[in-house]
């Protein structure tokens, strides 16, 4: 089971799990569209290790970028990732009380 090491953490890729499903598990921002190597919207900078594809994606990778959502993840790897931020509630009522 391959680890995968973020800016804010360090998580065990799941058995059947793709590289995607783990972040968006662990909270990180990572965007997506078609979810199978066609648009791009999930490539990631890979820092260390390597990645396999079964089939050879369509969508453009630079040299050093992966595709989240169809990489074979087989050894642990370091990606330029992060957590997804809270943003605040514009409709929480705690934003307007005067006594906090
Ligand atoms: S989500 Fe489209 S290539 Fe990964």
């Amino acid at each position: 089971m391959p680890f995968i090491s973020t800016h804010d953490t360090t998580f065990a890729l799941q058995e059947s799990e793709t590289l995607l499903e783990g972040l968006e598990r662990t909270g990180h921002e990572i965007e997506y569209q078609c979810r199978s190597g066609y648009c791009g919207s999930c490539r990631v900078k890979i820092l260390s290790g390597r990645v396999s594809y079964d089939d050879f994606p369509l969508a453009f990778v630079a040299p050093g970028e992966i595709l989240a959502c169809c990489c074979r993840v087989s050894e642990n790897i370091r990606i330029d990732c992060r957590k997804r931020t809270e943003e605040p509630d514009l409709f929480a009522p705690s934003l307007f009380d005067e006594d906090s």
